[in-house]
């Protein structure tokens, strides 16, 4: 199944770093999680047909909030901060994680964790335990490995085997990705229908 998305509007809502800040969950909602300047905030302008709906950048660390997005006014997509080795002072580091994990447990209307790994970088036990910690909030999330672009295809089709052996799970659940070649955008877009939509995306 392929699954086109038509972006009638995107638009910024809030940024949160607690409960009480985020906004009311009306719609389904999406979230977008994985090692800081890994192509996070490119993925999600890439799926809304935007270049700069989310602010991206080659500094690490560059989102430091839960930003909210809205999509047509019927899903709500999550950029959230990135973890592992950002360049950011210990203070701030050390709230992250908790922050990052009541928004996981505890956000009703979330349906979908995408989690986006680098396709260049075979992911050791750091992503491999987020995967068993979403699995056990049954948050089974949608795999994505980006920046293909930057690999041949045989390189991309070695590393997929390398990070699905990895993360113990099937190579067809790893969709591979590129912000800069938009491969991968429908395969993307339809894994999000199947778990979080029922009817706000059409066939193509
Ligand atoms: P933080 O918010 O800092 O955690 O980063 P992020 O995960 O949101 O990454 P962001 O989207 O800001 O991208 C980081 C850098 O990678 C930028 O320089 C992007 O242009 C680049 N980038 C992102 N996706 C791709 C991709 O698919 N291909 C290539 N070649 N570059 C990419
Ligand atoms: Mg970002």
């Amino acid at each position: 199944m392929t699954a086109a998305m038509i972006i009638k509007s995107a638009d910024f809502v809030t940024s949160a770093v607690k409960p009480s800040q985020y906004p009311a969950d009306q719609y389904p909602e999406v979230a977008f999680a994985g090692r800081s300047n890994v192509g996070k905030s490119s993925l999600i302008n890439t799926l809304v047909n935007r270049k700069r709906l989310v602010k991206t950048s080659s500094t690490p660390g560059r989102t430091q909030l839960i930003n909210f997005f809205q999509v047509n006014q019927a899903l709500s997509l999550v950029d959230l901060p990135g973890y592992g080795y950002a360049k950011v002072p210990m203070a701030v580091k050390r709230h992250w994680g908790p922050m990052i994990e009541t928004y996981l447990k505890d956000r009703q209307s979330l349906k979908a964790v995408v989690l986006i790994m680098d396709i260049r970088r075979t992911p050791g036990i750091e992503e491999k335990n987020f995967i068993d910690w979403l699995r056990l909030y049954r948050r089974t999330p949608i795999l994505v490995l980006t920046k293909a672009d930057k690999l041949s295809k045989t390189k991309q089709k070695n590393q997929r085997r390398a990070i699905a052996a990895a993360l113990e799970v099937g190579e067809p659940e790893l969709i591979l990705f590129s912000a800069k070649t938009r491969l991968g955008k429908p395969m993307v877009w339809s894994a999000i229908a199947a778990t979080a939509l029922d009817e706000v995306c059409d066939d193509d």
